[in-house]
């Protein structure tokens, strides 16, 4: 029943979903092909979640497309990497923008090839009013080096050492202004937080399943959907019945 609606109270819809698309080389290598052939068919599917995300009314996506540490993978995988990110923004921008979408970008730009650089910051330009999916492409990006560049920013700005809350260094990081992830999704079935949004993720629920990234369909996201507004999110507090149970 792929068109079936949610079957999740409105309030129980996170704003935000994050994902570790791990698991294409898996993938790819389980069925006998190359491991780039597995970055397709992720980013395959990468098209059909985001219009899944667009469906099941959520705000803000983020993905983990490039980490600061792929660049040590092999030449050939991080160039094929590369040029996916260039034929996607080719390929999909228009698209994209007709739906509605914004797209960001999260991480150092700064790495990448400047026509490759303008396309990216091309694609922000003309995407920057949209607001029916705020897209985070996490791509160069990682959670120790945003938390380095912010205290870096911080200190640079003569901040005082009593002004520096946990407010400020949000405003800080790439993400300002965008809550922080209610649900993280990690395929591929890695028990591990891999550099990704280490700041924003201090109170994120986590969705773990052992199917690989181009397997993870429109289903499976509904079940993540559905266990997430099951979870009793208590932020280091404890359940209102466990609070009314204590006081009598
Ligand atoms: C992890 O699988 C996946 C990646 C490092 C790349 C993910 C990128 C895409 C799906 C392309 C998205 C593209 C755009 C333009 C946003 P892995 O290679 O680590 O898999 P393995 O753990 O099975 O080896």
């Amino acid at each position: 029943m792929p068109n079936q609606p949610l079957d999740i109270p409105l309030e129980k819809i996170p704003r935000h979903v994050a994902i570790i698309m791990d698991g294409n080389g898996r993938w790819a290598i389980s069925r006998g092909l190359p491991r780039l052939a597995g970055h397709k068919a992720g980013t395959e599917n990468l098209r059909r979640v985001i219009r899944a995300t667009v469906e099941f009314g959520i705000k803000y996506l983020t993905i983990y497309a490039f980490s600061t540490e792929n660049w040590g993978r092999p030449p050939e995988e991080v160039q094929g990497l590369l040029h996916i990110l260039e034929d996607v923004i080719d390929r999909e921008l228009n698209e994209l923008h007709g739906e509605g979408v914004q797209l960001r970008h999260i991480g150092r730009l700064e790495k990448l090839a400047p026509g490759l650089q303008e396309k990216v910051l091309h694609a922000m330009k003309l995407t920057k009013n949209n607001n029916r999916l705020i897209l985070n492409i996490a791509w160069n990006y990682g959670g120790r080096d945003e938390i380095v560049q912010a205290i870096q920013r911080i200190i640079k700005d003569g901040v005082e050492p009593d002004k520096v809350t946990d407010d400020l260094v949000s405003q800080y990081m790439y993400t300002v202004g965008v809550p922080d992830p209610d649900l993280i999704i990690r395929t591929s079935g890695e028990l591990r937080i891999s550099n990704f949004l280490i700041w924003q993720a201090a109170y994120s629920e986590w969705y773990i399943t052992p199917t690989y990234w181009p397997d993870f369909d429109k289903e499976e996201y509904r079940r993540a959907l559905e266990t997430f507004a099951q979870r009793d999110r208590r932020y280091g507090g404890v359940t209102e019945a466990v609070a009314h149970k204590t006081h009598g």
